[in-house]
C-alpha cells in the first residue's frame, strides 16, 4: 500500500528541486552518451532530429510523467494504479522498474570507468601524451575482468547515497555538483576554440548533411532524447512526487530540457573539435569520450589536476543519475511491498551488482557472449534506450492525454488555479496525438515496416 501522501519527502528549496532533477537529466547520457551517438550518426545530422525529438516529445512527455508524478505522490507503478481504475495500465509501471534496473547495470559500468580514470590520472598512471594510445590504454584500463571492482565501488557510493533519503543525500550533493560541472564544461569549450581542428569539429556537430537522417538515426536520436531527460521508465514521474505544490510544472520541464541540451552541446564542442585535432575518429562509438579527454588534458597547463577534476565531477554526475533510476525501484519496494528503505535499497542494489558485473564482463570474459550479435552492455543500453524507453514515454502520453481527468491535469499546469497556463491545449494535443504516432512511427520505420 501507498504511504500517507502528508508523510512524503519533498524538495526543500525550490533550486534544490531543479537542481536535483538536472542533476538526474545530466549525466553520462549527455557527456559519454550524446557525443558517441552524435558521431556515429553523422554530427549535425543527428544534432538536428535530437533536438527536435527533445522539443517536440521530450518536453510534452516530461510533462506528462510531472503531472502523473505530483499528482499521484507516490511511485510510478502506484501512481498507474491510483490515477486509473483500469488494471492493464500498470504493467508499464513494471516495464519502467525493470528498464530502470538494466539501465543501471549498464551505467554503473561507465560510471566504474570515470572512477578508474580518476585514480589513474591522480596516481599520475595516465598516460595524456601519445595520442595513438588513446584507443590502447582505453582497452588496458577497461577490458578483462578487473574492472569489475570499479563498478562495484560506484555502486557501493550510489547505495550509501540512497540510504541517506532523496532530500538529505541527493538534493544536497546536486545543489554544489550541478553548477560546477557546467563551470568546468565552459573552461574546457574555451579550450577547444584554440585547437586546430576547431573548425572541422564544429562543422561536423552543427552542420547537417540530411541525406544522412535514416531510420537508425532517427530512432538513435529519439532513444537519445529520452534516455538524456530520464524520461519513460518513471523516473522523472517519481522525482515529481517530491515536488511541492508551488513548482511550476511547465517551466521545469522547459528549464530542464534547454539546461540538459545545453550539458549536451557543450560536450560535444569540447569533444569534437578534440577529435579532428588529434586525427581520431568520431565513429569510435563508446569508447570515444575515454579516449579523447586524456589528449585535451594534456593541452591545458596542469592536466593532471584538470582530468582528476573533471572524471571525479564526471563520477558524480553519474551518481546523481544513478540515485534517481535507483529511486525508481526503491520508492516501488518500499510504497507497493511495504519494505524499509533500507531493504529496499539493498535488493535493489543487488540486482543492479548482478547486471553490472555481467555488462563489465562484456568487455573481458563474456565478449563473445552475444545476443542478436550485441554483447551483454550493448543489449541492455539498445533495449532500454531504444525500445523501453519510447514504449513507456509513448504510453505515459497516451495515458495522460486520454484517460487522466482534464480538470486533474488543469490543477497541476495552474497550481490550483493560482497561475495561468495557457498552452494546456497544445500540450494535451501534444499528448493525445503527436507524440503517440511519432512515436510508433519511428519504431515501425526502424524495423522496416514503414
Ligand atoms: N539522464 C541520465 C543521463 O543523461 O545520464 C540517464 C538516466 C537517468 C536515464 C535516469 C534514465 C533514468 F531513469
Amino acid at each position: 500500500m501507498s504511504k500517507d501522501n502528508n508523510t512524503r519527502a519533498i524538495f526543500a528549496t525550490k533550486f534544490g528541486a531543479i537542481a536535483t532533477t538536472v542533476g538526474s537529466a545530466v549525466g553520462l547520457g549527455n557527456i559519454w552518451r550524446f557525443p558517441y551517438e552524435a558521431g556515429v550518426h553523422g554530427g549535425g545530422a543527428f544534432m538536428i532530429c535530437y533536438i527536435m525529438f527533445l522539443f517536440l516529445l521530450g518536453v510534452p512527455v516530461l510533462c506528462a510523467e510531472f503531472c502523473m508524478g505530483r499528482s499521484s505522490r507516490c511511485n510510478v507503478f502506484g501512481a498507474y494504479n491510483r490515477l486509473s481504475d483500469e488494471k492493464g495500465w500498470k504493467i508499464t509501471g513494471l516495464i519502467g522498474i525493470i528498464a530502470s534496473l538494466m539501465i543501471l547495470s549498464f551505467y554503473s559500468v561507465v560510471a566504474g570507468w570515470t572512477v578508474e580514470y580518476c585514480f589513474t590520472s591522480l596516481t599520475g598512471q595516465l598516460n595524456f601524451h601519445d595520442r595513438t594510445k588513446g584507443h590502447s590504454q582505453f582497452v588496458e584500463l577497461t577490458t578483462g575482468d578487473r574492472p569489475i571492482i570499479w563498478t562495484v565501488i560506484f555502486l557501493i557510493c550510489n547505495f550509501v547515497i540512497l540510504n541517506r533519503g532523496v532530500t538529505k543525500g541527493i538534493e544536497r550533493a546536486s545543489n554544489i555538483l550541478m553548477p560546477i560541472l557546467f563551470l568546468l564544461l565552459i573552461a574546457f569549450c574555451i579550450n577547444s576554440f584554440t585547437l586546430p581542428g576547431c573548425k572541422d569539429g564544429i562543422k561536423f556537430l552543427f552542420k547537417p548533411d540530411f541525406t544522412k537522417i535514416e531510420p537508425s538515426v532517427l530512432l538513435g536520436a529519439m532513444g537519445q532524447a529520452f534516455f538524456s531527460l530520464s524520461l519513460g521508465l518513471g523516473c522523472m514521474m517519481t522525482y515529481a512526487s517530491y515536488f511541492s505544490k508551488s513548482t511550476k510544472l511547465g517551466n521545469m520541464a522547459l528549464t530542464i530540457a534547454s539546461l540538459d541540451l545545453l550539458v549536451a552541446v557543450l560536450a560535444g564542442i569540447v569533444i569534437f573539435p578534440a577529435v579532428f585535432s588529434f586525427g581520431l575518429s568520431p565513429e569510435a562509438g563508446p569508447t570515444l569520450v575515454f579516449e579523447v579527454l586524456p589528449f585535451i588534458f594534456n593541452q591545458l597547463p596542469a592536466g593532471v589536476i584538470w582530468a582528476t577534476l573533471f572524471f571525479l565531477l564526471l563520477f558524480m554526475a553519474s551518481l546523481t543519475s544513478t540515485v534517481s533510476m535507483s529511486e525508481i525501484s526503491i520508492t516501488y519496494l518500499c510504497e507497493e511491498k511495504n519494505m524499509s528503505r533500507k531493504k529496499a535499497t539493498i535488493i535493489s542494489s543487488l540486482i543492479a551488482l548482478i547486471g553490472g558485473i555481467l555488462c563489465t564482463l562484456s568487455f573481458g570474459s563474456l565478449s563473445d557472449f552475444k545476443i542478436c550479435g550485441l554483447t551483454i552492455f550493448n543489449l541492455f543500453d539498445y533495449i532500454s534506450s531504444n525500445i523501453f524507453l519510447p514504449i513507456g514515454g509513448m504510453i505515459c502520453s497516451i495515458f495522460v492525454g486520454w484517460k487522466m481527468k482534464k480538470d486533474l491535469i488543469m490543477k497541476e499546469f495552474t497550481n490550483d488555479g493560482s497561475m495561468k497556463f495557457y498552452t494546456l491545449t497544445l500540450l494535451i494535443f501534444f499528448l493525445k496525438y503527436l507524440c503517440p504516432i511519432a512515436i510508433f512511427i519511428i519504431f515501425l520505420n526502424s524495423i522496416g515496416i514503414l
